[in-house]
């Protein structure tokens, strides 16, 4: 009989609505992870973490008392959190967006390697039992010809007012925080994760609305009422180097009744779709609707049902095997490069939001 395997011993570094809600829960009820310690610099978030070890910075871990690191940090502080752990020799599990441009992927990249510890990232939406129903059926409809990605939410601003609404700290809006999951769940079925052409648009319509807020996101909240200076909509048409063609939409608000999202696959012989709500949103379809459409006939295929965030569970399923597997090495930072050079191109494509509202005001 073989030995039991050692749970991974995991910090949590940020205990925000993401620590407290995703990450803590499921690790701590996950029977291969062992939380060792929360790093929180907040002090009152850092006292509304459970018992246990709760540390100010991540300096004050001992990387022989950790086989992981999940960064759960706002997006600007992705890189130079991570970029310290790696450099001490301690793996990371990198949320979403891994970084905010390619200068960063590069720096993460380097640390990877002088540290000798591996990066791990990857967005919960390819996790979803029903996006890899979606992938085989696709699989069997021929080459794909197009992919149609849409994340549209009635009412979603993430903690509007504070880091996820200010560009220099968010990164971007929209595109950043819901684009990075749809491109990364629409991979399985593209020829290429390159483009050889991105072109897009954006727009800002609601983000300080102040009525559009996301109902389930609580927090961080508004700072000294600043107002948001990213798009809340963005649209993009993109190109594999095979001819593959991706039309995007994210909106994290819109005048929809309910945060829908749809993804559909054009294949030779005939179309995939599947219709459900991604992500932790109240206002959401009750369950997910996947379709084959041929010959002029569109048929129901069944599709799994599983309660919301069991994505977040199969990714802790999978972790320990890729935290051991010498082949992760450079290859979520290589993923992460190309999804963030892809969003940099489509924001450069595209006119600013604050360039638009001085056009439009003279
Ligand atoms: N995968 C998903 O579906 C998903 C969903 C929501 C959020 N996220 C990502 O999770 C991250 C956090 O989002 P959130 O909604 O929890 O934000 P948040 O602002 O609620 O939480 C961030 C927390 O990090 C803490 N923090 C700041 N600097 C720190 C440091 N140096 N070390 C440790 N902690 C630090 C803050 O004090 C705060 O408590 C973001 O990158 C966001 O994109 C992912």
């Amino acid at each position: 009989m073989s030995a039991p395997e050692r749970p991974v011993r995991v910090v949590l570094v940020g205990h925000g609505w993401a620590g407290r809600t995703i990450w803590l829960p499921r690790l701590r009820a996950h029977p291969r992870y062992e939380v060792v310690a929360v790093v929180e610099p907040d002090p009152a978030a850092r006292a509304a973490a459970p018992a246990g070890r709760l540390l100010a910075d991540v300096t004050e871990i001992d990387p022989a008392e950790v086989d992981l690191a999940v960064v759960a940090v706002p997006n600007h502080l992705h890189a130079p959190v991570a970029e310290r752990l790696l450099r001490r020799g301690i793996p990371v599990f990198v949320e979403k967006p891994v970084c905010l441009n390619v200068a960063e992927a590069d720096r993460l990249a380097a640390a990877e390697r002088d540290g000798g510890a591996v990066l791990l990232a990857g967005s919960a939406a390819r996790y979803r039992a029903d996006v890899a129903a979606l992938h085989e059926l696709a699989a069997r409809l021929g080459p794909v010809r197009h992919v149609d990605l849409a994340w549209v939410r009635a009412r979603g601003v993430p903690g509007s007012g504070g880091w996820f609404t200010d560009r220099s700290r968010a990164g971007g809006g929209a595109l950043v925080d819901l684009g990075w999951h749809l491109l990364d769940a629409a991979g399985p079925s593209l020829d290429s994760a390159e483009f050889s052409q991105v072109v897009g648009s954006v727009s800002a319509d609601f983000v300080n609305s102040g009525t559009r807020r996301a109902a389930w996101h609580t927090g961080p909240g508004p700072d000294g009422g600043a107002s948001g200076d990213v798009e809340d909509t963005a649209r993009g048409f993109l190109v594999t180097p095979g001819g593959v063609s991706v039309s995007l939409r994210v909106s994290w608000a819109s005048h929809e009744a309910r945060d829908t999202t749809r993804l559909t696959i054009d294949g030779e012989a005939g179309t995939a779709a599947l219709t459900c709500t991604f992500g932790f949103s109240t206002n959401r379809w009750p369950g997910s609707a996947l379709t084959r459409t041929r010959h002029g006939v569109t048929a129901p295929v069944p599709v799994p049902d599983e309660p919301i965030g069991t994505e977040y569970v199969r990714q802790l399923d999978a972790l320990p095997a890729r935290l051991s597997d010498p082949a992760s090495r450079g290859r979520a930072i290589g993923q992460a490069r190309r999804m963030i050079g892809t969003i940099e191109r489509l924001y450069a494509s595209a006119l600013p939001v604050p360039l638009q509202e001085a056009r439009r005001a003279g």
